[in-house]
């Protein structure tokens, strides 16, 4: 293979044009590590004749966030891969300036008000779905399952409406499982290859869209009626030039942000509850602070509605969901393509156009140099600064996990730079208010025969291993 001195280092292959796939495949973290103890932190390998350079700790997290625009970009790394998902005219399948305005415009959607709106949805959805399925004193249940289908109601309805979530069961489901069939590794490295599955989302798309305008249409209807929901947000914006966001594509932007949300807080939550259960003490301990907060003591089916304020000051529920981010962020590999040769800063390294940069915050957010037992689930670790001095300097806090300001931090499970999450906020909030309500009601205990699940590296998100057996217990209102 022909390549200048000035290039990072290439990972040694033996199979022509598959190169290091299958190593890389079966176990990302390990690969990476075990070629970063050879290579350093910027490293190239070949993935099917793809080339990728591994641009990893914090000096790999801040060129990949904080790369010139110019010279390296995530729609033409992407977009092949989201636009039979999201459809065409949102995030990756337009010009970067268009996608900062997008952003712009969902932020409206999760503004403090729709948040106050959003947490008793949360609450009423998961005291729906426990009441009709969670039905014994005490059972094993496939924890990811019940948990992907709490985030996918009560995303629905607090992002897209009563309207849409009332429907959910007719058939929507089933066309967000069909697009979702799309979002995998496969359709990254093939998008070649007319995979059957492009035709069925083509078609689960035109399904959808058609549902989405219905709804649209009623609600210009009336347009005295408000509703404090994504859907009613997004109709109401506007680009810079005045134009309006079209039909079409509010309903695109909704199948995206319900995409980016539903994999990875689905895979969060579960992580969560799975360490909660493994930490009977620290699930007492948040169960405590709930009580202190509330003003009374909550046991069994009474799940009072909260307010947002209660929702931030749960330090214990936040620190857990931060630290179960930090050892199982479901996105451990974000791409750019580079489009014009691009200088790593600090080294004499020149990534040359067409290959792939690949950032991996997992990388430094589980590194011993940074954090204490850095594998360990520890939430109190965010109690103090004692294992992170570096690792906060340039965040501030809200309350609802560390918003970083920076890509120079080990801790970057929602990214950096022009493409960092804006579902952050309301990712804390869903997943800490069904944490609450959960809690409240149940125990939860590991299943002795599963044990605390591996990771599950095929998928784009990473998730439990399944079956991600659970054990829970109700808990008996106290008289
Ligand atoms: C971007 C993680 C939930 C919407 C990102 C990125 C990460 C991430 C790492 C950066 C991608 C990149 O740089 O290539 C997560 C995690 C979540 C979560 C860990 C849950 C625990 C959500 C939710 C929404 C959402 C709930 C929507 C309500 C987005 C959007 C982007 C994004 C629109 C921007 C894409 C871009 O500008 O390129 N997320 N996300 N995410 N996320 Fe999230």
């Amino acid at each position: 293979l022909n390549y200048s001195p000035s290039e990072p280092p290439f990972v040694t292959y033996y199979v022509p044009f598959i190169g290091s796939m299958i190593e890389f495949g079966i176990h990302p973290i390990k690969f990476i590590r075990k070629y970063q103890k050879i290579h350093g932190n910027f490293f190239t390998f070949l993935m099917f004749g793809r080339r990728m350079t591994v641009c990893i700790d914090i000096d790999g997290n801040d060129f990949v966030f904080n790369v010139k625009h110019s010279n390296v970009t995530a729609e033409d790394a992407y977009n092949s891969l989201t636009k039979p998902v999201f459809g065409e005219g949102v995030v990756y399948d337009v010009p970067n300036s268009m996608l900062m305005e997008q952003k712009r415009m969902v932020k409206a959607g999760l503004s403090i008000e729709n948040f106050r709106a959003y947490i008793p949805i949360i609450i009423m959805e998961v005291n729906q779905y426990v009441d009709k399925y969670w039905t014994k004193d005490e059972d094993s249940i496939d924890l990811l399952q019940s948990i992907s289908e709490m985030i996918i109601m009560t995303a629905s309805h607090t992002l897209l409406g009563p309207e849409i979530r009332s429907r959910l069961y007719e058939g929507i489901a089933d066309l967000y499982h069909t697009l979702d069939s799309c979002f995998t590794p496969i359709h990254f490295l093939f998008e070649w290859l007319p995979l059957p599955s492009y035709y069925a989302s083509e078609k689960a798309h035109a399904e959808l869209d058609s549902i989405f305008a219905g709804v649209i249409a009623e609600r210009r209807k009336n347009p005295a009626e408000k509703h404090i929901d994504m859907l009613d947000a997004l109709m109401a914006s506007k680009y810079k030039t005045g134009e309006p966001l079209s039909d079409k594509h509010v309903g695109n932007m909704l199948i995206a942000l319900l995409m980016a949300g539903q994999h990875t807080s689905a895979a969060t939550t579960t992580w969560a509850l799975l360490n909660l259960a493994a930490n009977p003490d620290v699930a007492d301990e948040a169960r405590k602070e709930i009580n202190a907060l509330v003003g009374q003591e909550l046991k069994g089916d009474n799940v009072p509605d909260i307010s947002y304020e209660d929702v931030k000051d749960f330090n214990v529920l936040n620190n857990v969901v931060r630290e179960t981010l930090r050892i199982r962020s479901p996105l451990i590999q974000l791409m750019r393509k580079v489009v014009k040769p691009v200088a790593v800063p600090n080294t004499s390294y020149v990534i040359p156009a067409g290959y792939y940069i690949i950032a991996s915050p997992i990388i430094s957010s589980t590194d011993e140099k940074y954090y204490k037992n850095a594998e360990d689930w520890i939430p109190s670790r965010w109690n103090s600064d004692e294992t992170d001095e570096s690792a906060d300097k340039n965040m501030t806090d809200y309350g609802f996990g560390a918003m970083s300001t920076s890509a120079r931090s080990p801790n970057l499970p929602f990214g950096a730079g022009r493409h960092r999450c804006i579902g952050e906020q309301f990712a804390y909030l869903q997943i800490k208010t069904i944490l609450y309500t959960l809690l409240t009601r149940f125990e939860f205990e590991l299943d002795p025969k599963r044990g605390m699940p591996e990771r599950n590296y095929q998928s784009m998100v990473v998730l439990p291993e399944g079956p991600v057996l659970c054990r829970y217990k109700r808990r008996v209102t106290a008289n």
